[in-house]
């Protein structure tokens, strides 16, 4: 399988529709690897795919050029989601020298056996030429990986940009002028708060950098293809970069008995107002990465957890240890929960997100067993004080 971007210029990467693990990534639409073919006297492949569908990239290869006529691959990113197949790739063309900077070279080294490879180690702003055309690179450290670069083609204004503007978002069609553009941008935007969300200040300096270039066409290495709505794309990751929050409260609980429950619901009514976006998420219906998507740009969080076993409910747990990871951007907060006969879950919540420099607007409100009148009135109007928060707060 194989599509043209333009004359000489092919994606020959695989589209993976029943992914829906990606190391813990709920890829809840599949995704794709992209990898590209630039023909020219030089033949180049940029980046390859998963380990596990080599011989489907081999097999697109040969639809449209000769192995033996491939003379570089580029590795963009050193991730196994772009490089593992790349020992499978390297042995099947047998004319190629892998083209990659000095940090990618070292992780390569350390996942692969590279003896036998022929490498060329490019320095940044380094340029390669292929007859007609050249590429040029652009590092890109932390967007996602140390070694991440970008690879640019100026005769056809198209940049490679690895990770940066992809979707985990598996589709029939390759551009963003044919698939769905509300799922793609809704997947870009997944995608960049589980993937990128920590290393926003690096992706802006990647977007700073991309801005310095003429761009028609943006060739992510997962999702769809960017040529119509690059204004789109382009602002949203500028917006998303900034950290600024949005106008939105995010209530997220997990219950025993109800009682939690209980008060999540008297926190969410407390925070309906106008002009403020407000979610209530019950910990277990949903998974990771949508609790992850839904704080990232949420100006203010309560965080509800039953006691169990005098500490909080497990899948509390999870999520705080995935938000300490992915470090989103500061928020007014509030914990909250039921306990029985010893502290537990409202505590274990509360130093949590204090410890993660969020904005406490309380101590923890609690509850014996079940939730008096008087508590579930304090949680209304703590809620309200969390959309007053978030409309100071948001844009
Ligand atoms: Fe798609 Fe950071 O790899």
């Amino acid at each position: 399988m194989h599509c043209p971007l333009r004359n000489g210029i092919e994606w020959i990467g695989y589209v993976d529709w029943t992914i829906r693990d990606f190391h813990s990534y709920t890829t809840e639409q599949g995704t794709t690897y992209n990898a590209y073919l630039v023909l020219d006297q030089q033949n180049a492949l940029i980046d390859t795919v998963k380990a596990p569908h080599g011989e489907d990239l081999l097999r697109n290869i040969a639809e449209v050029a000769d192995p033996a006529s491939i003379r570089w691959v580029v590795c963009n990113h050193a991730e196994p989601d772009h490089a593992g197949a790349l020992p499978k790739i390297l042995s099947a063309l047998p004319n190629a020298t892998l083209v990659c900077n000095e940090k990618c070279r070292q992780a390569l080294s350390q996942y692969f056996d590279t003896a036998s490879w022929k490498i060329k180690v490019i320095s940044p702003g380094e340029t390669l030429p292929l007859g007609e055309r050249t590429l040029e690179f652009i590092n890109t450290p932390l967007a996602h990986w140390p070694e991440s670069m970008f690879t640019y083609l100026p005769q056809e204004k198209i940049l490679f940009s690895m990770d940066a503007f992809g979707q985990h978002y598996a589709s029939a069609q390759r551009f963003d002028d044919d698939a769905c553009l509300d799922a793609a941008m809704i997947e870009a935007k997944t995608y960049f708060a589980n993937i990128l969300m920590p290393y926003g200040v690096p992706t802006a300096k990647a977007l700073t950098a991309a801005g310095k270039l003429e761009i028609e066409m943006i060739a992510p290495s997962h999702g769809i293809i960017w040529r119509t709505h690059l204004p789109k794309i382009l602002d949203a990751y500028r917006e998303w970069t900034s950290g600024a929050p949005k106008r939105k409260v995010v209530v997220l609980y997990d219950s025993m008995w109800e009682s939690t429950a209980q008060m999540a619901n008297a926190v969410y009514e407390g925070a309906i107002h106008e002009g403020v976006d407000v979610r209530l998420i019950h910990i277990r219906r949903t998974n990771l990465t949508r609790i992850a998507t839904e704080i990232f740009d949420a100006a203010a969080v309560a965080f509800g957890s039953a006691t169990l076993n005098m500490w909080m409910m497990p899948m509390a747990g999870a999520v705080l240890a995935y938000l300490q990871g992915l470090k989103p951007s500061k928020k007014a907060a509030l914990a909250f929960g039921s306990y029985g006969w010893s502290k537990g879950g409202p505590e274990v919540v509360h130093e949590a997100l204090e410890a993660m420099k969020w904005d406490m607007i309380s101590p923890p409100i609690k509850a014996q067993y079940r939730p008096t009148p008087q508590i579930l009135e304090e949680c209304r109007a703590a809620g309200a004080q969390l959309a007053e928060k978030a409309l100071a707060a948001g844009g």
